[in-house]
């Protein structure tokens, strides 16, 4: 990635371990200040969900799908910059600013475009390479090799998803958890390992898989009521709010605390 991608990466940390230290110091938000005033799903009210047409661009990331089928993106999945993928998802999801910058500068980096002047389609997003994002094993997706769109979920495998959820709240609520989630990640490795002869795996897919799924434990808290309609049709629950309370956003340094336990309880060799 060069010089100048290290040093980006570099600044990018720094600043979120402010944000880490800056959460911590002041008060949690009240649900309803979450998504802020002005924006769309503000006190759990969202723009109408139409689902994507054939010709619509959409991506192998449910929730920014979510966001294109309530008219947060662009409906039709196109034209789109990283900047404002940066600000939507900061206002949609309470991610912290780092994390927002971050990860679009990053897709930037990996389609040889330009984060401040550049347009791409959602499905742009789903490259299928050593440096980009998606990889073999997710959850809500065949392999790339096997379903070349990556573009939608696959019912069946949402469905086992959702069926490991062991988790209760006291109210009743199922919740899927930490130990559910590596058991999942588990059987879809060795699952994937079977049944795609091309199937690839590398640290680094690791790490960012466990990643994409942990936001369901964060900022979905885990509740399977609220996953199961964004992935199924990638759509928000009725007055659905962002499960992540900090002032300025869930900052990555944050964020390894659920990743890096999720990725440390996966045991592939248990499922082959
Ligand atoms: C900031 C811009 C984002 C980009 C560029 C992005 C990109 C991606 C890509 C390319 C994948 C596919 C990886 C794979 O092969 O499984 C993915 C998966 C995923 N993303 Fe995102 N994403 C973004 C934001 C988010 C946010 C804000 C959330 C949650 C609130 C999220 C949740 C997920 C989940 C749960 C998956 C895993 C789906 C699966 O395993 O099938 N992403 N993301
Ligand atoms: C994308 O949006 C820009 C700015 O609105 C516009 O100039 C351009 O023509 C659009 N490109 C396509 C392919 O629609
Ligand atoms: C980006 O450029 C690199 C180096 O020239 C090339 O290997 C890679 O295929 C390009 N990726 C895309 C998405 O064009
Ligand atoms: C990522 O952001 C940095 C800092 O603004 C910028 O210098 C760099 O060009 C961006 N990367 C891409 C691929 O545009
Ligand atoms: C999803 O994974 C990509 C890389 O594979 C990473 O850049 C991004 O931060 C992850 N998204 C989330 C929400 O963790
Ligand atoms: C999170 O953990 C990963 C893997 O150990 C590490 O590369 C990354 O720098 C950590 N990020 C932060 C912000 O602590």
């Amino acid at each position: 990635m060069g010089i100048g991608g290290t040093l980006v990466d570099l600044s990018v940390m720094t600043w979120d371990m402010v944000i880490a230290l800056a959460n911590l110091f002041t008060a949690k938000l009240a649900p309803n200040q979450v998504v802020p005033r002005g924006c769309p799903g503000h006190r759990g009210s969202w723009p109408e969900y139409i689902a994507p047409k054939p010709s619509d661009s959409r991506s192998a990331c449910p929730m920014l799908n979510a966001m294109a089928n309530h008219g947060i993106l662009p409906r039709d999945g196109k034209n789109i910059t990283f900047p404002e993928l940066n600000h939507k998802v900061r206002q949609t999801f309470n991610f912290a600013a780092s994390f927002c910058f971050f990860v679009p500068n990053f897709s930037a980096r990996f389609l040889n475009k330009s984060y401040a002047s550049d347009r791409f389609d959602l499905a742009d997003l789903s490259l299928h390479a050593e440096n980009a994002i998606e990889h073999d094993a997710s959850l809500t997706r065949q392999d790339a090799a096997l379903v070349p769109d990556q573009g939608k979920p696959d019912l069946q495998l949402v469905h086992d998803l959702l069926e490991e959820a062991t988790g209760k709240t006291s109210d009743g609520a199922t919740l899927l958890t930490k130990s559910d989630l590596s058991r999942a990640l588990s059987k879809r490795r060795a699952d994937a390992r079977k049944t795609n002869p091309h199937y690839s795996e590398s640290f680094f897919h690791n790490m960012f898989g466990a990643a994409n799924s942990s936001t369901m434990l964060t900022i979905f808290g885990g509740r399977v009521e609220d996953l199961k309609p964004m992935l199924e049709e990638e759509r928000f629950a009725d007055h659905w709010q962002p499960r992540v309370l900090d002032r300025y956003g869930l900052t990555m340094a944050k964020f390894n605390g659920t990743v890096l336990p999720v990725e440390r309880g996966v045991d592939v060799k248990k499922y082959q």
